[in-house]
């Protein structure tokens, strides 16, 4: 239960150990396909440029970033918690300008901010933001944002590692450019894969390059030809095929029990490890309004010994929670309920573990309120 790598349902680890076949075999081709088919169901779009890149979260964000800036460009980019600042990392690395619009870390990225920032810079030609910021259980209005971004004429490119599969997700509707995820966190997959989306103007963008992308391995223009839409693909790189027999078996998941579904039970999970965190005597870091359902930062009271409690949590009950991110390390706890993980019975373990954690560092904790609270509001809210 800590900010991912999730827990991995066992069918997803028993596809993981199916014979592996070629990378260019027309039983792997035609997986590819449902995989695209998939992906467009959970990030809510029809954008034909909808891939798994083969590497973790960060190289599907390096991939939007080196694919859609060129030297000389200009981007504006939000900061609210770490993985902003990787962004600002990306920009510059493109040889690209960032102009930064910096927020609190606990807090969501400022629209009023942002719209001065597009205002004053009318030559940024992309908007990067963190929809759901992982260090600090922060989701953004990222329909606002975008909205912003295309009254401006700016393309987005929008981190959604930790919101896909979590929460409301609307690529196409929100008019997002280029988007990337991960697997390991509300999918549920094992580590090590970037589902990545284009937008048509983004890949207009990409045509009309006149730098080569600087990366070759993440240059979509020769993904695309393995990747493509029709049936004869080339050979790029060699996709690691277990890999994403596995995560075609969570997105298979994802599509039986429905997105909408996926969504809510989050949020019910959440709700009622709140309920149980507050009667424990504990507070939320985040204002109730942009609180992620799979990323409950929980501010650790004064006097507490946070390793210790952790270790504790690791030792008595095998459970992981995060320790706090840079500007929040020693301030909160990270409790992840993300996607095959966001169940009942890890509310439960985690309130009841907490509490005995809390009590052997000598806290004052009213024993048993929290899963009574949590037991009330699972009581109270159909499932
Ligand atoms: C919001 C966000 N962006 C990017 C990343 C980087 O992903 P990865 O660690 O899979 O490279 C993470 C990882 O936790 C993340 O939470």
């Amino acid at each position: 239960m800590g900010p991912g790598p999730s827990d991995v349902a066992p069918r997803v680890l028993a596809a993981l150990s199916r014979p592996t076949i070629g990378h260019l075999d027309p039983l792997f081709v035609s997986l590819m396909d449902d995989i695209k088919l998939l992906l467009q169901y959970a990030f809510q779009t029809k954008n034909e440029l909808t891939l798994p890149v083969s590497a973790p979260g960060s190289a599907g964000m390096e991939a939007c970033f080196v694919n859609l800036l060129s030297p000389g460009d200009t981007a504006i980019v939000c900061q609210n918690g770490v993985f902003g600042g990787r962004m600002r990392e990306n920009v510059e690395r493109c040889g690209a300008t960032a102009i930064m619009v910096e927020d609190d870390w606990g807090k969501p990225v400022d629209p009023e901010k942002v719209e001065r920032a597009l205002r004053d810079h009318p030559e940024a030609s992309v908007l990067a933001f963190v929809h759901a910021e992982t260090s600090t259980g922060t989701r953004s209005d990222a329909a606002t944002l975008c909205k912003l971004a295309r009254e401006h004429d700016a393309l987005v490119i929008m981190d959604t590692v930790t919101s896909l599969g979590g929460i409301e997700l609307k690529v196409d509707e929100w008019g997002a450019d280029a988007v990337y995820s991960g697997s390991q966190k509300c999918l549920s997959c094992v580590p090590g894969i970037s589902p990545v989306t284009f937008s048509p103007r983004a890949v207009e963008r990409i045509q009309a390059r006149k730098h080569k992308v600087q990366s070759w391995f993440l240059d979509m223009q020769l993904v695309m030809g393995y990747w493509g839409g029709d049936s004869k693909r080339a050979y790029h790189h060699t996709a690691p095929v277990n890999t994403l027999y596995a995560l075609h078996e969570t997105l298979v998941m994802l599509e039986e029990e429905g997105l909408e579904n996926a969504i809510t039970r989050h949020h019910r999970n959440h709700k009622a490890l709140v309920a149980g965190l507050e009667a424990m005597g504990l507070r939320m870091a985040v204002d109730e309004a942009w609180r992620l359902p799979q990323l409950n930062s929980v501010c650790i009271p004064e006097g507490v010994d946070d390793a210790g409690v952790r270790t504790r949590l690791l030792r008595d009950f095998d459970l992981e929670i995060g320790a706090g991110l840079g500007a929040l390390a020693g301030k909160t706890w990270r409790i992840g309920l993300m996607g095959h993980a966001s169940r009942e019975r890890n509310v439960i373990l985690c309130l009841n573990a907490l509490e005995t954690a809390l009590q052997a560092d000598h806290q004052k904790v009213d024993s048993g309120a929290a899963l009574q609270a949590a037991a009330d509001f699972y009581a109270s809210s159909i499932s």
